[in-house]
Formats: C-alpha cells, sequence, structure tokens
C-alpha cells in the first residue's frame, strides 16, 4: 500500500493532485457545477427557507469550515458562522428549520461532530454532511450527503481531507449562489476555472517546495518553538500549519493573526525564534510587510511564503519560498502544501512515527 513512501503522511500529502482530480471528478460541466445530491435536497428544502448557515468541525475540519465560511462570505448573502463541533453542541444559537447546517468530517465518526449534528437535527434544522466516508453515521444520518472522495486517508494528520474538504466547500458555495437572485456570473465563471486548474497547481507546488522545506525543516530541528502568522485567509491557513506541526513534530506551534502580535505575543519574540509568515492574499501583503519588520526588529528569524512574481517580502524576511499563484479564495489549498510537508519533515527529522503521533487516534469517538 505504500509502495516506494516512508509513511502514509508523505505518500497522502503527494497524492493531493490526484485526490483533487477524484474529487473534482464530474462536479463540473460545461462550466456548470454539478451536484446532484444538493439539487435533490433543495428541491425538497428550498435554499429560501434558510437564513443562516452554520458550519461545524473539529480541528482541521473546522479549519477548512473557516475557508468555507470566508469562500460563502463572498458569495451568499445570508450570515454563515463556525464553529467547532464539541462548542456547538452546547452552545449555539437559535436553530430551527430556517437553519442550514453544514457538518464537515473527513472520518464521519468523530462523536463531537456526531452529537451536534444530532443536535442541530432534533432542533428542526436541515444539515448537508462534507464527509470521505459515505457509509460512516455522519453521512448515513444527515439530510444530505456530499461524498468527498479524496480516497482513504490512513496516516492520523489530515492532509488530503483538508484540500478536499475546501475544494467541496468551494463547489457547494457556487452551487448555492446559483439559487439566489443575483449572482454573480463574472465571478462565479472565474471560481470554476481556478478550480479546474487546482491539481496542477498543487502539482506545481509540490515541485517547487518539497526541497527547501526540507531543508527548513533540518535547520529549525533544535527549535521548540515557532511561529505562524497571516492575515484573513492567511491566519486560517496558519492556524492549520500549526495544529500540523504540533501534531506530528510535537512542537509548540502557534498560530496568531499577525495584527495581533504586538498586542502581546510581541514579548514572546527572541532573537532566532522561527517564524513563518504567510503571505498569498494580494490585498493583505502590505500590511504583512509592516508587521514582519516589527518582528524583524526583535531579531526573529522570519521565513516568508507568497506568490511567484511578488517581491513584496523579499527584502524583509529572512528566507522566501514562491508558491504558485491561484484565485485568492483557493490560496489556503495551495498554500497549505508547504506546511504539510513541513510538519512532515520536522517530525521525521526528530525521529517521530509521523503516521501514528502519540497520544491521537484517526478518528475520536468520544466527546
Ligand atoms: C488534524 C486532524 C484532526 C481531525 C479532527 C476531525 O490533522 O486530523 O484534527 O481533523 O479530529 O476529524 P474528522 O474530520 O474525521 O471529523
Amino acid at each position: 500500500l505504500l509502495n516506494e513512501y516512508d509513511h502514509f503522511m508523505l505518500k497522502e500529502i503527494l497524492e493531493q493532485p490526484a485526490s483533487l482530480k477524484n474529487t473534482l471528478e464530474n462536479r463540473i460541466k460545461n462550466d456548470k457545477v454539478y451536484l446532484p445530491e444538493v439539487e435533490t435536497f433543495l428541491d425538497t428544502h428550498s435554499f429560501e427557507r434558510f437564513n443562516k448557515i452554520d458550519i461545524i468541525g473539529n480541528g482541521t475540519s473546522y479549519h477548512s469550515g473557516m475557508v468555507g465560511k470566508s469562500i460563502m462570505d463572498k458569495l451568499l448573502s445570508i450570515p454563515v458562522e463556525v464553529s467547532l463541533s464539541s462548542e456547538f453542541t452546547y452552545e449555539h444559537g437559535k436553530l430551527d428549520e430556517s437553519k442550514l447546517v453544514i457538518v464537515l468530517s473527513q472520518s464521519g465518526e468523530t462523536a463531537d461532530t456526531l452529537t451536534a449534528l444530532k443536535e442541530a437535527k432534533s432542533n428542526g434544522a436541515k444539515t448537508i454532511a462534507i464527509t470521505n466516508n459515505k457509509r460512516s453515521n455522519i453521512a448515513r444520518q444527515a439530510d444530505c450527503l456530499i461524498s468527498m472522495n479524496a480516497g482513504p486517508e490512513l496516516a492520523v494528520a489530515a492532509t488530503k481531507a483538508y484540500t478536499s474538504q475546501i475544494t467541496v466547500l468551494s463547489l457547494l458555495s457556487i452551487h448555492l449562489c446559483v439559487q439566489t437572485e443575483s449572482p454573480s456570473e463574472m465571478f462565479l465563471k472565474e471560481l470554476i476555472e481556478a478550480l479546474k486548474e487546482l491539481p496542477d497547481i498543487v502539482d506545481q507546488t509540490l515541485v517547487m517546495t518539497e526541497d527547501a522545506i526540507d531543508s527548513f525543516a533540518q535547520v529549525t530541528e533544535d527549535q521548540p518553538n515557532l511561529f505562524l502568522i497571516g492575515r484573513g485567509l492567511d491566519y486560517v491557513l496558519a492556524l492549520e500549519g500549526a495544529l500540523k506541526l504540533q501534531e506530528v513534530a510535537y512542537l509548540h506551534a502557534n498560530a496568531y493573526a499577525a495584527g495581533e502580535v504586538k498586542h502581546g505575543t510581541m514579548a514572546l519574540v527572541t532573537p532566532g525564534v522561527p517564524i513563518i509568515a504567510l503571505a498569498t492574499q494580494p490585498h493583505l501583503k502590505g500590511k504583512m510587510v509592516s508587521n514582519i519588520r516589527e518582528l524583524k526588529t526583535r531579531d526573529g528569524y522570519v521565513f516568508g511564503i507568497t506568490t511567484v512574481g511578488d517581491d513584496a517580502l523579499t527584502e524583509v524576511v529572512d528566507e522566501i519560498m514562491y508558491i504558485p499563484e491561484a484565485h485568492s479564495l483557493l490560496m489556503p489549498i495551495v498554500a497549505a502544501i508547504p506546511l504539510q510537508l513541513l510538519a512532515y519533515y520536522s517530525g521525521t527529522v526528530r525521529g517521530y512515527n509521523v503516521d501514528r503521533p502519540r497520544n491521537l487516534a484517526k478518528s475520536l469517538t468520544v466527546e
């Protein structure tokens, strides 16, 4: 099953061009998104009846939900809230038949998420599950199931599940947007085009980043702490990168919204502390540069990740990595690749079993 790979985690990171292709297979036809399962669901529960969307998930699924919220905020006019399932069950706003709850779970078996799904249903909300396991409890109990088709994910850390979840959330956002009165045709067309190109872009990203990220993992081998900073979608991405590093490299990695560091965390920045600065969102790069300058005055070691052809960061960082440019809403997929690789190489250089990290399990069936 592993073929030439040392670990499932590496195999699963490297197979993302193929898993994304599978997720997108038969989903875009004649430049239109095709989700027949959602169409059937909306035949019974028309989209106009919903006045709010809640997205729920845990861990990596929560992070992809945060990206999904940003995409929906751009395409839909109803409020979208994202919550941790473990919180949502016990602390949620008003739930009734006018609420649509989107349930994210790779395994489809996470107890926190299953309980939250039941809570939503028992209050009359309608539910769409996005999972990678069609036969799971969550898949069976939701009103509508969208299968991610990413293929089995065996390493404990979620990698290809995250990129496929965001891809499905993009398809779903487009599908829901088309149901509204005034979908922005131009914007949808651009996003659909970008989705079609995604597997190739991820392929290029793997080629462009793997060696450099391996070297960065080796130089940070002795560091117990690492910060990741970003703004907007790059902040969400920072949260996901930090989770991967905690999980497989046992690193005290923390993510911060770049503008917040000066409000307290700056006190932790000592000379040489590694900081990954993510700058993939064009409208936020200027402010990122100012935030990086502040960190450089404290002698932090800044490794910047930005898109090819952009030299805004070049002067201010210690090291720079360029990744291909995609639609800004899809950059959390592209830029996740070097962060997944960093977690993998940081774990292996420290000699850890990255496929089976201590204290963790692939699916958590207790609350
Ligand atoms: C992180 C990771 C976990 C899961 C979380 C939810 O790499 O794998 O944080 O994302 O336990 O799991 P699912 O998506 O199966 O509900």
